[in-house]
């Protein structure tokens, strides 16, 4: 089975540089005709899978599309109407299925999120600050003299060096390896993940091809992307540690205890008892773990942590669930600064992380894992209980681990996050961008 790599996005099949900078930078559209020369003008620079290793300038550029931005675009009724029902309602209406609800609710978000006012974004990702702004350069002239076409928000991300996001944990090593991705999956990533899973005209885990609405050139090679931006409160992450634990290596094995790694990114299932940081920047051992053989009772890795709930691995596999059909794919940057290390109060500036989920079905994927495994417990047999991380806390606040001599029990878990915004996006390929510019539709 052969991927189109040179018609699919980049950001869909490729890792990112690490460290990087990256920029969002959203687009509203009020007239189809400047919209559709803004895409011609685009197109050159968009980064295709197959050009991705070899970047010209050390620098990327991908582009999505709300369900607004298409119908502002005039792609045709008909073709709209078969869309995906989360892709058509936009993430804010899903706020009930999603969780977001309290401080997390759409009311709360940062605008243009919970309202339909972003319709074009581009993912804009570089090595170095300087390469950024010249790829934004490209954006900011590919609207110059547009006048149907508004910048209306540009946010700045990134990983920095030592690889950490606010919470201090160092992030990005697990992702599903997809059939005909090239290479060969690493020690971890378990059998490759059909490539329908991710990329829309494909055969995916159900045995169908994963398709889209209208004729096959709009939606092949195309993807979605569900967008999710949450703020992290990291002075009450911290005291949190320290209310746990007086020592500093209490506080580490608690954080260890609810993510399901250490912070340095060794897994718990590797090595239980203390941290390693030697194997985190090995590639064959860093992720080379599963749940079913050595701990499907969860006394190593607890069923209910960050890691083990968002991807259970084969941890699942005598019950009903086919975690298969949920896997996603995840590229997360942090947005703000970090706080600083000795900072005794908070600072007062918004910090968080900005996570791009890839997914061919959002309701099956993205919303499935958000709303069955990080906002329930059900699957795990721990009733209300959500994930210690990023759950919701209105339900139940406390989280329970296996520990020597006995199992501990945390009360009243702090909501360390709040959703600030989010959207479902469209990814399509870049036959389809062509398409679209192709058609001189009107709304
Ligand atoms: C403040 C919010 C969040 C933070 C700080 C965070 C942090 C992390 C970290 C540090 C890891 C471990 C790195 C790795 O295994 O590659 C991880 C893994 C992961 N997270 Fe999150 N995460 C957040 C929210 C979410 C949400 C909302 C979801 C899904 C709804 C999610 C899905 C995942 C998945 C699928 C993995 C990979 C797990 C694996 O394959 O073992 N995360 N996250």
């Amino acid at each position: 089975m052969q991927l189109e790599l040179h018609d699919i996005q980049g950001t869909v099949l490729r890792n990112r540089p690490m460290p990087y900078f990256g920029s969002y930078v959203l687009f509203s559209i009020e007239n189809a005709a400047a919209a559709r020369t803004l895409i011609e003008r685009l197109i050159p620079h968009v980064t295709s899978a197959a050009d991705w290793d070899s970047p010209k300038e050390n620098a990327w550029i991908n582009i999505v599309f709300t369900y607004e931005g298409l119908r502002r675009l005039g792609i045709p009724e008909a073709f709209l109407d078969q869309f995906p029902v989360e892709f058509k309602m936009g993430m804010a209406a899903r706020k009930k299925i999603l969780g977001d609800i309290g401080r997390s609710d759409p009311a709360y978000w940062d605008l243009p999120h919970g309202n339909t006012g972003f319709h074009v974004g581009l993912l804009v990702m570089a090595g170095s600050e300087q390469l950024k702004e010249k790829k934004l350069k490209i954006g900011h002239n590919a609207i110059a003299e547009l006048p149907g076409i508004t910048l209306i928000a540009r946010l700045d991300v990134g990983v920095p060096p030592n690889l950490r996001e606010h919470f201090g944990y160092a992030d990005g090593f697990s992702r599903p390896f997809i059939a005909g991705q090239g290479g060969e999956p690493l020690p971890g990533q378990g059998e490759p993940a059909k490539a329908g899973e991710f990329i829309l005209g494909y055969e995916n885990e159900l045995g169908k091809i994963a398709a889209g609405p209208g004729p096959e050139i709009f939606w092949k090679n195309g993807t979605y992307i569900s967008i999710r931006k949450i703020k992290q409160d990291v002075m009450a992450f911290r005291k949190f540690l320290t209310e746990q634990a007086g020592s500093k290596e209490g506080q580490e094995r608690v954080a260890a205890k609810i993510m399901g790694r250490w912070r340095s990114g060794c897994p718990l299932a590797l090595s239980p008892d203390k941290d390693d940081p030697t194997l985190v920047a090995d590639p064959m051992r860093n992720n080379a773990f599963a749940y079913y053989q050595d701990d499907l009772d969860g006394k190593i890795t607890p069923p209910g942590c960050h890691i083990r709930r968002v991807n259970p691995r084969d941890g699942l596999k005598d019950s009903i669930v086919d975690a298969r059909l949920h896997r996603l794919l995840r590229r997360g940057a942090a947005y703000g600064p970090m706080l600083p290390e000795d900072a005794t109060e908070d600072d007062g500036i918004e910090r968080g992380i900005i996570i791009s989920f890839i997914n061919a079905n959002p309701a099956r994927q993205f919303e499935f894992v958000q709303s069955q495994w990080v906002n329930d417990g059900d699957f795990i047999s721990e009733g209300s209980r959500t994930d210690p991380i990023v759950g919701r806390r209105d339900i139940k606040d406390d989280y329970a681990y296996p520990d020597k001599p006995v199992r501990k029990r945390i009360k009243g878990l702090p909501d360390f996050t709040a959703t600030r915004g989010g959207e479902h996006t469209f990814l399509p390929g870049i036959s389809a961008l062509k398409w679209m510019v192709s058609q001189g539709w009107n709304p």
